[in-house]
């Protein structure tokens, strides 16, 4: 008799954890404004984000505007980009600016160390950057040279860039068909300098950064771009401590890089960028997770020496084995719809965490890492993660409004981790509640108790998703995994309910 009243009472557990639904509720306050700035770009000379990702020059047969190829510059400008990173990374770190003003054709051909050995024309350089940014109605990132550069290349470069007056650099950028200076917003003072940036400790670093930062502002015309500290990678608390301790009072800002690895060996295997199992499907949004531990961390450290300063998260994405065939030291890989459930949980981090954020830059644009767009030839692909981007862009510069919820959990052998990951912002009066569901076999069904919003109703709603987390767009298929009108979202009386298909992300608008 006991033994049949255990069994009753386990199948109804069962039962109802499968018509299991997650309660969410709000008080519909604001706790903070999520800038805009959280959808940063980065755009390193690596492989070829430049080169045949953005910019194919004047005499392309492949269609272009003044060099800048016509089909992904119109991708890039429906994003509504904020800001973009460049010239790297750690090609930032032997970038000499006067390689890449003046005529195009008398600029050197070097070879870039960091990235495979390839040789770089310099027809990319700062005219055309700026321009871009200028175009693309995006701020500028600029990282400068530690490594093989000095204060002076600095100055003079940011005088090129910013100046008014009868410099000589002045008159260069001039001659070189520039009347008005350019603007520069932010200046990366060196990059890992943890590692490929010198190799640095970080009590020395502290010191570089604090002699750059003296003579960067001095040299920008009076214009204030914020300066950015090359900050840790991951989970390196102490190099943040020391550097507050020992800067903090220079800097406006500090970066974090971390990317997320399928197999965590920087030296060996990665893992496959597509064709993977669910171990590693699993790993990579348990350890993009991480992100919600160390950003809170780092900011917690930041904020004991100095209120003022941010934290850019300037690097981060998913890293796996270049596609095969492909030179390794180019960073090409396919992007699938697990890349696309990263991209979507770590914007809810940032948001979550957007008090003490400055900026965050995806790595990288176009043809690297985990990127916006692929290109092959003249043709080009959305990848999933753009998608998430060009989706999730409603919650730029809109108030974030906490959820609160208990997650059901995903488990993969053993180990459990949030099956649901959300926000909720509001912006001019419109609503977005944006839910990723990352279990692979479950759906999940979530009701939001709305009273405390002011909403009569759902106006629009999408959906991201494919059959399995391995999917992906390819030059013949390009549209497998795109948004998607999304009808599992209903309101009624005041509460929101919706149905999430297995590794979906969802958008509903309410107003
Ligand atoms: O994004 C690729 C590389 O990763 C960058 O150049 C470097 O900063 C980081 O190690």
């Amino acid at each position: 008799m006991k033994r049949t009243l255990l069994l009753t009472a386990a199948l109804a557990t069962t039962l109802c954890a499968n018509a299991q639904k997650t309660e969410i509720t709000t008080d519909g306050k604001s706790a903070h404004v999520i800038p805009a700035e959280i959808y940063g770009q980065f755009a390193e000379h690596l492989g070829r984000c430049i080169y045949d990702g953005i910019w194919v020059g004047k005499n392309s047969t492949i269609a272009n505007q003044d060099g800048y190829r016509t089909d992904v510059f119109n991708a890039l400008k429906e994003l509504k980009i904020p800001v973009l990173r460049w010239p790297g990374g750690c090609f930032a770190e032997t970038y000499h600016w006067r390689d890449g003003v003046g005529p195009q054709k008398d600029r050197p051909t070097l070879k870039n160390v960091f990235w495979g050995n390839t040789m770089e024309d310099n027809t990319f350089g700062t005219h055309e950057f700026f321009t871009l940014c200028e175009r693309l109605g995006c701020k500028s990132y600029l990282s400068i040279n530690l490594g093989t550069g000095s204060t002076r290349d600095m100055a003079e470069w940011l005088d090129y860039i910013t100046g008014t007056d009868d410099t000589p650099e002045v008159t260069l950028r001039k001659k070189n068909g520039r009347e008005k200076p350019f603007k520069l917003d932010y200046i990366g003072i060196g990059n890992e300098s943890w590692g490929c940036g010198g190799n640095m400790l970080p009590e020395y670093y502290a010191n570089v950064f604090r002699q750059y930062s003296t003579y960067a502002h001095l040299y920008c015309n009076n214009t204030k771009p914020v300066r950015v500290a090359s900050g840790s990678n991951d989970f390196d608390y102490h190099w943040t401590e020391v550097l507050l301790k020992n800067a903090g009072e220079h800097m406006d800002h500090i970066s974090l890089h971390y990317y997320v690895l399928p197999i965590r060996d920087w030296n060996g295997s990665k893992g496959p960028d597509r064709g993977f199992t669910e171990e590693q499907y699993f790993t990579v949004i348990r350890d993009g997770y991480k992100m919600g531990e160390m950003v809170p961390k780092h900011i917690e450290i930041i904020q004991k020496y100095q209120k003022h300063v941010k934290l850019d998260v300037d690097e981060w994405g998913i890293w796996t084995d270049p596609e095969p065939g492909t030179n390794s030291g180019h960073l090409y890989q396919q992007n699938t719809l697990r890349d696309a459930l990263l991209a979507s949980t770590t914007l809810d981090i940032f948001h979550k965490y957007a008090y003490g954020i400055g900026m965050c830059n995806i790595a990288q644009m176009i043809n690297v890492l985990q990127a916006m767009i692929l290109t092959k030839g003249d043709k080009m692909i959305l990848t999933p993660t753009y998608h998430v981007f060009k989706m999730y862009n409603v919650h730029q510069n809109a108030e974030y409004i906490p959820l609160n919820f208990k997650s059901p959990k995903y488990t993969f052998n053993g180990e459990s981790i949030d099956a649901l990951s959300a926000t909720l912002s509001k912006k001019d009066g419109v609503y977005h509640l944006t839910i990723t569901n990352v279990d692979p076999k479950n759906k999940q069904t979530i009701s939001l108790n709305a009273a405390n919003i002011v909403a009569k109703g759902i106006t629009k709603a999408e959906i991201i998703t494919s059959a399995k987390f391995n999917d992906f767009n390819t030059f013949e298929k390009p549209d497998l995994i795109k948004p998607a009108a999304f009808t599992g979202a209903s309101m009624k009386k005041g509460v929101v309910e919706a149905v999430l298909p297995p590794m979906s992300i969802v958008t509903i608008e309410l107003k």
